[in-house]
């Protein structure tokens, strides 16, 4: 099938080059030139395991193609997916400018039947409006559907969501919108939810608040956790053995960060107070998260006493592992607190440095976790990458200047590292903090 993708950000990339793979004929359309001249030889934006290579494939076998034109791209594209940016406004309010404009180029450019579907996370009733403009703009006689298709692809697991997700989500107004999609998703196997678009539109955006809130309880339960001595990982280990709970996204430590959760809690909860209505589990999840940053940075200074001129290693920098995206990841908030006490930072992380030191002028940057330790009085673990998983702690023991571990992302066993003679502080877990 001959297949669109406008926009080659981590949600359209993905998208475009797993449809090549799949075997359908893909056209990335992007207004940026110098990104599409990139990718045209292969070189990523960002960082996404497996990405460049099924990028690489996709080109050298011609079934992925790259162009700045919109009106090549709806001359090529049965199907049209929508996957430019929506940025949160200052009010959080999704903002749909590059949306509008885009649907209003493709609009004019239809001559023949095109399904335009909505794949970037939009507030609902996002579809009504597109469907308006095509109805405006549209040339007459020709006909144009409108459909939301959903993405729940996690960064750095993009590729592996993308093939096999838990479900694909098909929001839909006619016979034909769904045959085209059930059919183009057929070769992934996966469980297909049709709705209305409205319902598909709004599927999203309770899918990462809840996920979100998920992780602002078992945060929240950390808390009591670490005032009464209990292990935050077997409580989660206990709630998640029950099929309505679920293991998943019950682990504790410094919160979520990266772009999504906050962009679309922030879409809902204007959303929310747009129809009125006061969202004030989600207002609670953000103020949840926020703290949680601010309490490893307590916890931190009443460990070490004084944090001024103390040395702190902080091992990983991404808001999560295997990407390289700083946005709104709990260490930048973190550094920053522990810099303004006078702290000096000694940081590594796998992939994310480069954009690291531009937003962290001041904080010595080291090519490993080992050199990252040395003459630190606190090791602080951000980013739970797996090559921090098996350090050699008695080596780390060595070259810090005191033995003392935070462990931000619950990586460690305390027993483990207690043995060898560290203090062990964890989120939820380890040496209790009554902090009252
Ligand atoms: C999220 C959603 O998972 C995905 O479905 C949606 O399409 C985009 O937003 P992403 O932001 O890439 O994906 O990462 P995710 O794996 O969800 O993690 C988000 C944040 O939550 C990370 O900072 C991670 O460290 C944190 N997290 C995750 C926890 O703190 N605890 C958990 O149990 C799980």
């Amino acid at each position: 099938m001959n297949i669109s993708v406008i926009g080659s950000g981590h949600v359209g990339l993905v998208t475009g080059a797993c449809f090549a793979d799949l075997g359908h004929q893909v056209l990335m359309v992007d207004h940026d030139r110098k990104k599409i001249a990139a990718l045209k030889a292969s070189k990523m934006p960002f960082y996404e395991p497996g990405l460049e290579e099924l990028v690489h494939r996709g080109v050298e076998e011609d079934r992925l193609r790259f162009t700045t034109s919109t009106a090549e791209g709806v001359r090529h594209g049965t199907i049209i997916f929508l996957c430019v940016g929506t940025p949160a406004r200052p009010n959080g309010e999704a903002d749909l400018t590059a949306v509008e404009e885009v649907v209003r180029d493709v609009a004019q450019a239809v001559r023949e039947y095109r399904l335009i579907v909505e794949k970037s996370t939009v507030p609902v009733q996002t579809g009504e409006w597109i469907a308006r403009i095509c109805r405006g703009s549209v040339r007459r006689g020709v006909a144009c559907d409108v459909a939301s298709n959903p993405e729940f692809l996690r960064e750095g697991q993009g590729l592996q969501d993308f093939l096999h997700p838990d479900r694909i989500v098909l929001g839909v107004e006619s016979k034909r919108a769904k045959e085209l999609l059930l059919a183009l998703y057929k070769p992934l196997n996966a469980p297909a939810v049709v709705t209305d678009v409205k319902s598909a539109e709004l599927i999203k955006h309770a899918s990462n608040s809840f996920l979100a809130m998920k992780i602002s309880f078992i945060n929240s339960v950390a808390q009591i956790c670490e005032r009464v001595g209990a292990d935050v990982m077997q409580v989660a280990e206990g709630m998640g053995l029950d099929r309505r709970i679920g293991r998943a996204f019950l682990d504790a430590g410094v919160g979520y960060g990266g772009y999504w959760f906050s962009k679309d809690r922030g879409a809902v909860l204007r959303i929310a107070e747009k129809l009125g209505i006061d969202f004030q589990l989600l207002k609670a999840t953000a103020r949840v998260n926020a703290e949680q940053r601010q309490r490893l940075v307590k916890r931190v200074e009443e460990a070490l006493w004084n944090l001024n001129r103390k040395t702190i290693a902080v091992l990983g920098i991404s808001f999560k592992p295997d990407t390289d995206d700083l946005r709104d990841a709990p260490s930048i908030d973190i550094i920053r607190s522990l810099r303004q006490e006078g702290a000096v930072i000694r940081a590594f992380d796998p992939q994310a440095m480069a954009q690291a030191k531009a937003l962290l002028p001041g904080v010595t940057f080291c090519k490993s976790a080992y050199e990252a330790v040395r003459g630190a009085d606190c090791l602080i673990l951000m980013t739970e990458w797996n090559e921090f998983k098996e350090l050699e702690f008695a080596r780390i023991k060595k070259l810090m200047r005191q033995p003392l571990v935070v462990d931000g992302r619950n990586l460690y066993q305390p027993k483990t590292l207690q043995q060898l003679g560290f203090r062990y502080i964890g989120v939820g877990r380890g040496e209790p903090w009554d902090q009252r």
